[in-house]
């Protein structure tokens, strides 16, 4: 692993095609004022989540993991026009989130709802479907997030899981971590599931070996 090149890759890319402007430069600072930890999806990333928002004409985003709320200026910014709930566990967190994007100028489009997001879901019935779901909250829960997002999202809407590789222990299946154990479940579930189909991406960068799973959702 090269570690230092990966993220020299990353400043690069930073510096020419995916710059951050003043309002995702904003949330990262506010974050770290806030002590919180620096696990924001990377610039890069970041464009790619955009570019599949405008993609699929997306109106309604539901995202687990708020954080500063990064991720969810970006997805909002490229909403044409819609909403983006996005669900945090942290009081504290959910806070500094909703002051960040604010200030990005993107507060009316964005809804934070704070406690575990298993206890948000059943709140969520009527806000559905959804066009995108981006899942990147506690990574026990994501094969749960998936299951419960299929239902709830429209075909040719997507669903997108971040940090499933885990610096490659996806593929060891005598992995011991809960986390890494549940991005298997996650892709054994799927190679069951008719509604959609997938791919894992791989990623390095300033994230390290890390990758994301796309779900294209199928017309039924
Ligand atoms: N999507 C963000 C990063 C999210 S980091 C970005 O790219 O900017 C993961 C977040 O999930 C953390 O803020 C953590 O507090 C939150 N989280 C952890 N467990 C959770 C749960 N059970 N329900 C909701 N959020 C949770
Ligand atoms: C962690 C969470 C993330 O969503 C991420 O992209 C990287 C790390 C974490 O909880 O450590
Ligand atoms: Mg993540």
């Amino acid at each position: 692993m090269d570690q230092e090149l990966f993220s020299a890759v990353d400043a690069f890319v930073g510096e020419t095609i995916v710059k951050e402007d003043e309002g995702l430069r904003g949330a990262v600072e506010a974050a770290e004022a806030a002590g919180l930890p620096a696990i924001q999806v990377s610039p890069p990333q970041g464009r790619l989540l955009q570019l599949l928002v405008r993609l699929v004409g997306a109106t309604r985003i539901l995202e687990f993991g708020t954080l500063g709320g990064y991720s969810a200026i970006l997805m909002a910014r490229a909403l044409e026009d819609g909403r983006l709930i996005t669900l945090e566990a942290k009081p504290e967190y959910a806070e500094v989130a909703r002051r960040s994007i604010d200030a990005a100028g993107v507060g009316g489009k964005v809804e934070i709802r704070v406690g575990p997001a298993l206890e948000a879901l059943p709140g969520l019935e009527e806000e559905g479907p959804f066009d995108l779901v981006f899942i990147d909250a506690d990574k026990v829960n994501t094969p749960n997030y998936f299951a419960w997002a299929l239902d709830r999202t429209r075909p040719g809407g997507l669903i997108v899981a971040d940090n499933v590789v885990r610096d490659g222990t996806l593929a060891d299946a005598g992995a011991a971590d809960e986390s890494t154990r549940a991005q298997r479940r996650l892709h054994e579930m799927l190679a069951e599931e008719a509604r959609v189909s997938a791919t894992t991406v791989q990623t390095v960068g300033v994230k390290g070996y890390d990758g994301f799973l796309i779900a294209l959702v199928e017309p039924v």
